[in-house]
């Protein structure tokens, strides 16, 4: 590690000016000492919480939380509580050292990284779960994944205490849960949601892609083109369910490395099956390539 295991430090490159400086915060207390003088000095915190090995879809949160405040907080902690025992957690992509070059260059102010035994300390036995949100689409494959996700933004907004927080909509259900909490919970927080950052071809960008093969890669483009394919039906007038997932499925079934997990038309808030897309429906869908679990969606008649 380059820096050191203080809690509240100054790192800088020295090739870069100054105002590219950002602090390291390492324990929970550091951070509440970082947040509350942000605050007394009226400064807006915007908080990006992630589980690190950045890309530009990370990056553009970053971008948006500097125009939506006065001070950047970005969150790395790969949260052990939502990979359930058979998922790739130990596995998982990591390169801290990377990610702090990135987000250096970006300028933001605040890097967070706890460690897990802080952030579960031993005996815990308090969680938060957003019931029916976390039951559809990825719930019902992933179980307890929103509960650790839920569990571990509402500690992270209590100890960075962020006026705003931001979302990417990729991981749509999630995004809904956190809305949901928020309200439920009353925190004090406005969520934003960011829309899918994709790459040149479409595939909508994931630290995960990373595990895939060129082949899987070239194989997981079956995702944008069919939900592309499924808006312009859309878009000629069918509305129906059965039509437009029927037609999703049949564009993936041509892609024999994609094994399909769901695809669904559903409500966008409630997350509930709709049978039409009345105002806006939600279009949704998971598959693996191999190793790989990719989701993607689109929002119809927004
Ligand atoms: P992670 O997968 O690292 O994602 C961090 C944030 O980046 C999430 O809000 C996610 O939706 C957003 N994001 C990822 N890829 C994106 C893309 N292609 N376009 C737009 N936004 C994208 O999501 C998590 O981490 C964790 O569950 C977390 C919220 C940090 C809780 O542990």
């Amino acid at each position: 590690m380059e820096h050191e295991s203080v809690g509240l430090q100054h790192s800088m490159t020295p090739s870069l000016p100054c105002k590219f400086s950002m602090q390291i915060v390492e324990s929970i207390s550091a951070m509440r000492r970082w947040s509350e003088s942000e605050r007394r000095e009226n400064r807006r915190i915007v908080l990006v919480p992630t589980m690190g090995f950045l890309h530009a879809g990370h990056l553009a949160l970053v971008r948006a939380a500097g125009e939506r405040g006065d001070s950047v907080a970005v969150s790395i902690f790969v949260n052990p509580t939502q990979f359930s025992p058979s998922e790739d957690f130990a596995a998982y992509p990591r390169d801290l050292e990377r990610d702090r070059r990135l987000l250096e260059i970006e300028g933001i102010d605040a890097l967070f990284i706890p460690s897990a035994e802080e952030m579960y300390l031993a005996g815990a036995q308090t969680h938060v779960e957003v019931e029916r949100l976390s039951v559809p689409l990825c719930g019902s494959l992933r179980p307890g994944h929103f509960r650790g996700v839920a569990t571990v933004v509402a500690k992270l907004f209590n100890i960075v205490r962020p006026q705003v927080a931001i979302f990417g909509e990729k991981d749509y259900q999630q995004l809904q849960v956190i809305r949901r909490m928020v309200r439920d919970l009353s925190f004090d927080v406005e969520i934003v949601g960011h829309p899918i950052v994709r790459e040149p071809d479409g595939l909508a960008m994931s630290s995960r892609n990373a595990y895939l093969t060129p082949e899987e890669r070239r194989a997981a483009l079956a995702l944008p083109r069919s939900l592309c394919k499924a808006e312009r039906l859309f878009q000629r007038g069918e509305a129906s369910a059965s039509a437009l997932v029927g037609l999703v499925h049949a564009e993936l079934a041509r892609e024999p490395r994609a094994q399909v997990e769901y695809v669904k038309l559903c409500d966008p808030e409630s997350l509930e099956d709709v049978e039409r897309v009345e105002d806006a429906a939600l279009l949704a869908l998971a598959a693996r390539f191999g190793k790989a679990r990719l989701i993607d969606n689109r929002v119809l008649g927004r």
